[in-house]
């Protein structure tokens, strides 16, 4: 397995628990977490824990179904830095409460969207006649 895509399936791990601490310290001690805790959890759950397993998984199994290289290495490794810088800027934005802040780590988050688009349907495109 890549080294890239161990990242992305360890690091949707942490923030598998590092979300469901958020939720349970949300419930033991409303307040405790300042800013929108809900969205907060919420994104760390899909966004972190949903989505960066997703990456992983579907970069290392996707070509190999298709029984092509992934199109790019290069891209995959920046849609690595690209939703790993996004996903804790949007939640400084929710935890400061700073609707720019969330936007510019969203437009991060959503280019490692972006290219990972790219770069499946690249990798997954027919080649040759259509069975
Ligand atoms: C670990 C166990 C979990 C606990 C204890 C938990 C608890 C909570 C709580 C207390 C809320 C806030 C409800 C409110 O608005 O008052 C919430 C919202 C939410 N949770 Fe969880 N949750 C858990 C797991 C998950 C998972 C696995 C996902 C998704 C993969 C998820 C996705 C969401 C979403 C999307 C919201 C709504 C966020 C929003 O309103 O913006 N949660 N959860
Ligand atoms: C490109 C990255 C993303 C950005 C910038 C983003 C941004 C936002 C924002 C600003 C809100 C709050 C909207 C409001 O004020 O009511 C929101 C809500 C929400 N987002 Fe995201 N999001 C992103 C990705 C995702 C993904 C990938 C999922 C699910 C897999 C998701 C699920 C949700 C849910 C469930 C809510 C709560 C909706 C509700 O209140 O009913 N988001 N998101």
């Amino acid at each position: 397995m890549h080294k890239r895509n161990r990242w992305f399936v360890s690091i949707g791990l942490l923030y598998g628990l590092l979300g469901g601490l958020v939720a349970l310290v949300y419930l033991t001690a409303p307040g405790f977490i300042p800013g929108d805790v809900p969205r907060i959890h919420g994104h760390i759950m899909l966004l972190g824990f949903v989505v960066m397993m997703i990456y992983g998984v579907a970069l290392h199994v996707l070509p190999r179904f298709s029984g092509q290289s992934l199109y790019s290495e290069r891209m995959a490794n920046w849609q690595l830095y690209l939703s790993n810088a996004g996903l804790p800027i949007m939640i400084a934005g929710w935890l400061l409460m700073l609707n720019w802040l969330v936007l510019a780590g969203g437009v991060l988050a959503y280019s490692g969207i972006v290219l990972f688009a790219i770069n499946i349907i690249l990798t997954v495109k027919p080649t040759g006649p259509w069975r």
